[in-house]
């Protein structure tokens, strides 16, 4: 399976000491990179949408922690350890919900406490394992996922869990790459996901860098497109998996997930382990983080809505684990999830 021919997308770099990632909110019009070289320029990415995406997120905050210790080294040496947890909690309070955000700081944390001395090279290398193990999960993840697609089909996916969501590569996106190799995806349609349009701008845009066609659907012809039969499964990415299964992701997974239901297409969620949370009973426990209502109530800065209209913007819903047919991880595949089969996965 020659992955490589579609798979040429990577957002985040670092180089030359600094952290580089492409601005997510300037494409598919504008491929410029932000160059992070403190720690507040990583929080402020990520709060801002340059860098998105639960695995993506997590990576940024660790090269970010970097970023920090260097300085609180230089500033400190001999309390660093101590003063840069101020660092970890600014970048802990940048998103609530993608789980993958604490689990790459908590990462970094224990690394800190191992450092002797200074940081030197040892926060850096944990940052690099986190990144390359990113990517190197998502194609195991692409490969399990695809041999879940047993008839040729067409899929559709929402929202962007592709390469720009993580290292590189993707989830969903990874599963519909090596799909699309493997002749098992006969078309893909991504919804074009309101209000920050990461279908229609970053899925789309990131398909066809890797020259795979994509066709766009509004949010609100999911339940008619399903009706003609030709989508076989709904395959999303995911923010925070509970212990039982449930699964946050971008808000409207949840309805497409019913309406798939309806129209027996099968529902896919392709994460890494890093976004399973084991301390999460279940999907009501997970944080949902609410924007602004101005994302909603204008477009590229444009108002669209009436004058005086409020608007509720929360940005991520919880699918129930019973409307999910298979979740896939590096670890393994659970099929029709559930608090016992979530638990042997992890202890696999
Ligand atoms: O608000 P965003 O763009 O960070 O939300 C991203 C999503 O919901 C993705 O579907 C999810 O993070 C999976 S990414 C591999």
């Amino acid at each position: 399976m020659n992955l490589d021919a579609h798979d040429s997308v990577r957002p985040i770099l670092w180089r030359d000491g600094a952290l580089w990632l492409i601005d997510q909110r300037l494409l598919p019009h504008r491929n410029e990179q932000v160059v992070c070289r403190d720690v507040g320029t990583v929080a402020e990415a990520i709060r801002n949408m340059t860098v998105r995406g639960a695995p993506a997120i997590g990576i940024a905050a660790a090269y970010g922690v970097v970023l920090a210790a260097r300085d609180r080294f230089d500033a400190a040496p001999g309390s660093w350890r101590e003063d840069i947890e101020e660092d970890l909690q600014t970048l802990a309070g940048t998103r609530p919900t993608a789980v993958n955000l604490f689990w790459a700081i908590n990462r970094m944390r224990t690394a800190i406490a191992d450092c002797t001395g200074g940081p030197g090279v040892r926060l850096l290398e944990e940052a690099r394992a986190i990144h390359e193990a990113d990517i190197a999960d998502n194609r195991r993840m692409g490969q399990l996922g695809a041999a879940l697609i047993e008839t040729p089909c067409a899929v559709l996916t929402h929202c962007n869990a592709g390469s720009l969501a993580t290292g590189g590569f993707g989830t969903a996106l990874g599963v519909i790459r090596a799909g699309y190799v493997t002749d098992r995806i006969r078309r893909v349609y991504a919804d074009e996901t309101r209000p920050w349009l990461q279908g229609a701008r970053l899925t789309a845009w990131e398909l066809l860098e890797d020259r795979i066609p994509v066709t766009l659907v509004a949010e609100g012809a999911g339940a008619y497109l399903m009706k003609q039969g030709e989508v076989g499964w709904l395959i999303v990415g995911s923010d925070r998996i509970a212990a039982n299964g449930d699964v946050a992701n971008k808000i409207g997974t949840y309805g497409a997930a019913i309406i798939a239901r309806h129209h027996g297409v099968k529902v896919m969620v392709v994460a890494p382990t890093s976004t399973i949370d084991m301390s999460t009973p279940d999907g009501g426990a997970i944080p949902i983080e609410t924007r602004r209502e101005e994302e909603l109530l204008a477009l590229a800065g444009q108002g669209i809505a009436a004058p005086g209209a409020r608007a509720w913007n929360p940005v991520f819903d919880v699918t129930p684990a019973g409307l999910v047919d298979a979740i896939v991880t590096e670890k393994g595949v659970v099929l029709a999830p559930n608090a016992t089969r979530m638990a042997a996965l992890m202890k696999s």
